[in-house]
This record gives structure tokens, C-alpha cells and sequence, in this order.
């Protein structure tokens, strides 16, 4: 037996993608992480290239992956507990660190219950899985990210009892309302809190008033849930991401502990009932190994940080680092998505430009991601540069006056 015949098998279908612009390229390896000196951020080296490089891809807003107060409470952790939990959490995997993970990041958006899953990815299929049913009709904005897209796929929703708006038009999240048949007994809202490839957000605020106009309509109600994996930690006065932005709360909110907090792991915060309901139910849950205490431990500690001085000096770089970009983009005159948030897409509007002006960026030791067709619509090739609160100033001087030389 050999895999011989699959492996010629999977030759077409990769090249297929690479046809189809989809397949991805080599992964980078990065080889160290060099702290950050005087007026220069954090850089990193990469294996097989000279040099050192300072990260516009990074999802780590707040830079806290590499806290000295966050390692400390992974290593006490993993001397206390172990490296792995040994078992999935209702076989005796439950450790004192997950639960108290689970209540602190409930308190921190303002729910009464949570439960943590592996990552943001697979606490939207375990959402899915749990919440929906024959009777439930799904409505997401067209950009919604991946996971949530994979969710419903795998709790097997029908193509009738979905609709998708036009991103953030309320007008056809209406449509979407008029659509849902009669003998539907539960709808479920749910939407990206910013969207991860153009930095805007979605009018929370507004979703959640539509909602309310058909809530009476089905027997379970309208479920309003957010993705705010790029919002939570990053966004809002204190950090506690675009509900806090929009000043309304959805019923649900689903999160990641990997980017903001810098760290690794979801969660779902909700009623009492819905996170129980969650335990029961969410095979992606109930079937794997949770985190290891390691990241548990240092998931709280991020979040200590995020309700604390440091935190809100944190947020404080993050927002001046952020605004002195976007002016920089402005002064270049180049052409961005407005808005606050952290991701800074630089529209390129050219699939040969955006590639050049990445590899330019490359060697001259910035990392961005390139964004092209079919990843974005043809006309929208884009670079998303992402800031962190440890970049300087003098980073984001050297890496504007890099996109002046190409301007
Ligand atoms: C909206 C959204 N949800 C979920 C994820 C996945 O997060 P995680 O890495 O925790 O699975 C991402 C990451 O890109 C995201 O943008």
C-alpha cells in the first residue's frame, strides 16, 4: 500500500489551485523575535535570509506575545500543571486554569457565562453546532470570515434557510428578514465585528435594531452574534472591542485569545444557558484536548494587562501609531478604507503593482501581506499592513518614507 496514486491525484488539484491564483506560497520561518531598543520596535529574523525584519502582518495589537509577565504565567503554570491536559475536559481535562480563564474573559465583555475552545475557528463551528437546528434560518454579511462560513456548512444549514447581506447594507439585511419563510422558528444574526481584510466594522448598533423590529415574529427569537476577533482587546476605549466601538452588545459574542491578547485559543460568551448548551453540544468542544494551562494562564494575565495602566498606555500607542500611519498614507496620497482600526489596508488597485511594492517592502526588511484576485475582487488588490502597540514612531516613519521611494 502506498499513497502513490492519491499523491498524482492531489498534483492536479493543487495545481488547479495555483491556477485559480488560490494556492499559497512557501511558508517564511521565523528564526528569533529581537526585543525592542530605544526608538526601534520589536524585529524578527527569518530563516535562509540576511537581515532583520519588523512585522505589518502580525495580528498581536497589543504585542503582548512576548510579555515577560505573560511567559512568567505560562511557565508557573505548565510547573504547577503539566504541558497537556491529558484528556478532553469532561474526562478530568478541566484544570483550575480553564475555568478561571472562562470567568474572566465572561467578565471582560460583560457576560454572564463563557466557554473556551482551541481557537476563534473552532468556537464558531461549535456555535453552529450547538444553536442551529431544522427549524433555525441564518443571516451573515457577505464578508464574513471563514470559520463562521465553515460552521454552518458543518451543521449542515440548507440553502433556503440562509441569506447573505451586501456588507454592512442594512437595507439587504432587511431583504434578508422578508426572506425567512413563516414556519422558521429561531434566525441567527451573526457578522464579523471588524472585518479582517479591509479594517472597517460592522454598525452593531444598527444590526441589532432590525433585529428587534422581527424578534416577535419567531418562536426562539433573533440571535444576535458577533465574531470580534479582530475588535476584542484592540478596539474600543478599553479595549473591549466593537460592541464598546458601536455601543451595542450582541446576544453572543465569539473571540479569539490569539491576537489582540497574543496569546492562542477562543471563546463564547453568552447566557448561562447558551454557554450549557454549548458544553453539551459543540463537538468541536466536547471531542479535543482544550488549551494547555500555559496558554490559559497567560490569556488571564493579557487580560490583567488589557484592565490595567499598562493596558490602556498600550491602547493609547496602538491608537497614536495607528492615526500617524493613516495621516502618512493620506500625505503620500495614497488611497485607504478609513476608520480607526489597527489593519490599514493600502489599496493598490493592480495585481502587478501589489506585488512589487511587497517585495519591495520585503527587502527592505518589512513584512506585509499582499492581497490579490481571488482573495479580494479584482479592482480591490490591496496590502494589509497591521499596527501594533510596540511599533514606534521611528517605525512608522521608516516604513512610510519605504512607500515614498515606490510611490
Ligand atoms: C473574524 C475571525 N474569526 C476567526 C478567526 C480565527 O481565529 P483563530 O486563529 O483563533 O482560530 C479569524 C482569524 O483570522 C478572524 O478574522
Amino acid at each position: 500500500m502506498s499513497t502513490e496514486k492519491l499523491d498524482a491525484a492531489l498534483v492536479a488539484e493543487l495545481k488547479s489551485l495555483e491556477e485559480e491564483g488560490r494556492a499559497k506560497p512557501p511558508e517564511r520561518v521565523i528564526t528569533g523575535y529581537i526585543p525592542p531598543k530605544d526608538e526601534r520596535g520589536p524585529r524578527y529574523t527569518l530563516a535562509g535570509v540576511d537581515g532583520e525584519f519588523i512585522r505589518l502582518n502580525s495580528n498581536s495589537y497589543l504585542s503582548l506575545s512576548n510579555h515577560s509577565a505573560l511567559i512568567s504565567a505560562a511557565d508557573e503554570a505548565t510547573h504547577a500543571c503539566g504541558v497537556g491536559p491529558g484528556a478532553v475536559r469532561f474526562i478530568d481535562g478541566t484544570f483550575s486554569y480553564h475555568k478561571k480563564l472562562e470567568e474572566r474573559i465572561a467578565a471582560f465583555v460583560g457576560k454572564p457565562a463563557a466557554k473556551i475552545f482551541n481557537s476563534a475557528y473552532t468556537s464558531n463551528c461549535g456555535l453552529a453546532l450547538t444553536i442551529g437546528n431544522r427549524k433555525t434560518h441564518w443571516i451573515g454579511d457577505q464578508l464574513n470570515h471563514n470559520s463562521i462560513i465553515r460552521g454552518m456548512r458543518i451543521s449542515g444549514v440548507p440553502s433556503n434557510h440562509k441569506g447573505i447581506f451586501a456588507h454592512n447594507d442594512m437595507g439587504d439585511l432587511r431583504r434578508c428578514f422578508a426572506e425567512v419563510a413563516d414556519d422558521i422558528e429561531r434566525v441567527v444574526v451573526i457578522f464579523d465585528g471588524i472585518f479582517s481584510m479591509r479594517g472597517d466594522f460592522a454598525p452593531i448598533d444598527r444590526i441589532i435594531e432590525i433585529c428587534k423590529e422581527n424578534e416577535n415574529r419567531f418562536r426562539d427569537g433573533v440571535i444576535t452574534v458577533v465574531d470580534d476577533s479582530h475588535g476584542i482587546g484592540a478596539y474600543g476605549d478599553t479595549g473591549r472591542g466593537t460592541p464598546e466601538h458601536a455601543g451595542a452588545v450582541p446576544d453572543i459574542i465569539i473571540g479569539t485569545f490569539g491576537k489582540a491578547f497574543g496569546v492562542n485559543g477562543g471563546f463564547i460568551a453568552a447566557s448561562e444557558m447558551v454557554v450549557e448548551a454549548v458544553r453539551q453540544k459543540a463537538d468541536t468542544y466536547i471531542y479535543t484536548n482544550p488549551l494547555s494551562v500555559a496558554d490559559c494562564a497567560a490569556a488571564t494575565k493579557a487580560l490583567d494587562i488589557c484592565d490595567s495602566e499598562e493596558g490602556l498606555e498600550l491602547l493609547a500607542n496602538l491608537k497614536n501609531r495607528t492615526t500617524q500611519f493613516r495621516e502618512g498614507l493620506v500625505d503620500l496620497g495614497l488611497e485607504s478604507i478609513p476608520g480607526p482600526h489597527p489593519v490599514v489596508p493600502l489599496m493598490v488597485r493592480d495585481t502587478t503593482k501589489t506585488r512589487r511594492m511587497v517585495e519591495h517592502l520585503f527587502n527592505k526588511g518589512v513584512l506585509v501581506v499582499g492581497l490579490t484576485f481571488p482573495v479580494v475582487p479584482r479592482g480591490d488588490e490591496s496590502i494589509r499592513f497591521q499596527i501594533n502597540a510596540a511599533h514606534t514612531r521611528s517605525d512608522i516613519e521608516y516604513v512610510l518614507a519605504c512607500l515614498a521611494e515606490k510611490n
